[in-house]
This record gives structure tokens, C-alpha cells and sequence, in this order.
């Protein structure tokens, strides 16, 4: 794992942006993995600017994103569907056919679950994949657990990630206790991960994930075992 530390938030979101858009140009045909939260808003504003400046070019890309809640509708605005759209894909030339992201509504979850991850392999696997940390080590919804679950997969959310997220919600909205997300597997096939984070709420889970033992009570640890990670971060 490259360990990288950036001077700011503006600093890592510029250099995940580079990162990013260094991967689009390499393949534009590249299969991307994305994630949301707060932690990339800064990237995506970047990539958006890039795109503006054109100097990226998201025609040929395929993207299939981390995570969705279970019992959201791709239209509410706490969705990830809703985030990718406000936040990325309303502003850069990605094909809408190329956009993947699970189906928090589908009636057979499990269904649901093995057909998205049937499409990441029918698009040749993901190439890049990139990705915040959970207060508590968690990587997409992998939460600490017993075991490093393999493939996308219904699950429920850790107590810390309720309440963490819980700030996404407002008052009278309902948020959602289970989410379908890639698993650990999914992740570790991913060719490449870029791995941000930002603040001293996530120091603890950094250090552990980098410098502990892996195992699944610390989720992100699992990468300490890819071959191609990068954590970058910043104070
Ligand atoms: C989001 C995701 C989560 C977040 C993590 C950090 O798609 O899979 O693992 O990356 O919860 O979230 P923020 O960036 O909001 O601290």
C-alpha cells in the first residue's frame, strides 16, 4: 500500500482528481468504481473542472458505483443515484447507459445482488476503484464483522455508521438501516484503489488499517493485500 499525505482537503481532492483523470486518459475505456460521502465531493467538483477544461473525456467510461441504501429510490435525495447525478455525472459527458449503481428498491435484493455483480465481471472487472473509510475501518458498507464478505451483498449498518450518516437526514426522514453493497471480494478484484480520507475522525481507523493486523474487524485492513492501493489522506 502507497501511503500518501496531502497538505489540505483542497490538496487531496486536487491529487485524487489527478489520479482519477490520469486513469481516464491511460484507458478511456476504463471501468470505474465509485464512491460517495463527503469525502470525494472535493474530487468530483475537480474531475467536473477537468472535464470543463477538456482535459478529461468520460464518453467511454464505464462506471459502477460501491454502495446504495436499501428502501431508497434512485429520485430521493438522500440516494446514492441522487448524489452520483448532483455531484458528478450531470456534469461531465458520461454515458447514462454506461452508469451502474444497485437498485435500493429492487424487490429481490439477493437478485439484485448477484446481477450487479455479474455485470462488474461482464465489463471485464473494475480497473480503478475509489474510496473513503468508515470511522469504524468500513469500506463500502463491508462493515466490521466475522469474516471478509466476497461479493455484492444486502447488509445491515453498523450502529457508528448510522450514526455518522445520520447527519445526511433530516429530521423527519427515515434513514435506512441496510444498504446493498460490493463486498470485500468485489473490492480486492477491483485492478486499482485510491483510498481518501480527511479529518481526525478517521486517524484511528487510518492507522489501524494501515499499520494493524488485517482482519475483518477492521475492514479497509483487507488492502494491505492488494497490489495496487494507494491511501491518501490529509489532517
Ligand atoms: C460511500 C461508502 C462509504 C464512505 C464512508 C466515508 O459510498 O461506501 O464507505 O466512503 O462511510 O464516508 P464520508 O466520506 O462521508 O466520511
Amino acid at each position: 500500500m502507497k501511503v500518501i499525505k496531502a497538505m489540505s482537503y483542497a490538496d487531496l481532492s486536487k491529487k485524487a482528481a489527478i489520479v482519477m483523470a490520469a486513469q481516464i486518459i491511460r484507458n478511456p475505456k476504463s471501468v470505474l468504481g465509485f464512491a460517495t460521502g463527503s469525502t470525494p465531493l472535493g474530487a468530483y467538483a475537480e474531475l467536473a473542472r477537468m472535464f470543463a477544461d477538456g482535459a478529461v473525456d468520460f464518453s467511454g467510461i464505464v462506471s459502477f458505483n460501491l454502495d446504495e441504501y436499501y428502501g431508497l429510490a434512485a429520485a430521493h435525495p438522500q440516494s446514492y443515484h441522487y448524489y452520483m447525478r448532483q455531484n458528478l455525472f450531470s456534469h461531465v459527458n458520461i454515458n447514462p447507459d454506461n452508469i451502474r449503481i444497485p437498485n435500493g428498491v429492487a424487490v429481490d435484493p439477493e437478485q439484485e445482488c448477484a446481477e450487479y455483480e455479474q455485470s462488474i465481471q461482464d465489463a471485464g472487472g473494475i480497473d480503478f476503484q475509489l474510496l473513503g473509510i468508515g470511522r469504524n475501518g468500513h469500506i463500502g458498507f463491508n462493515e466490521p464483522g466475522e469474516i471478509f464478505t466476497d461479493k455484492t451483498h444486502l447488509t445491515y449498518l453498523a450502529s457508528d455508521t448510522l450514526s455518522a450518516n445520520s447527519r445526511f437526514f433530516g429530521p423527519g426522514e427515515k434513514m435506512p438501516t441496510q444498504a446493498i453493497s460490493m463486498g470485500i471480494g468485489t473490492i480486492m478484484r477491483a485492478k486499482s484503489i485510491l483510498l481518501i480520507a480527511s479529518g481526525a475522525d478517521k486517524a484511528d481507523a487510518l492507522s489501524k488499517m494501515i499499520n494493524g493486523p488485517v482482519t475483518p474487524q477492521m475492514p479497509a485492513s483487507a488492502l494491505q493485500y492488494h497490489r495496487d492501493a494507494i491511501v491518501m489522506y490529509c489532517d
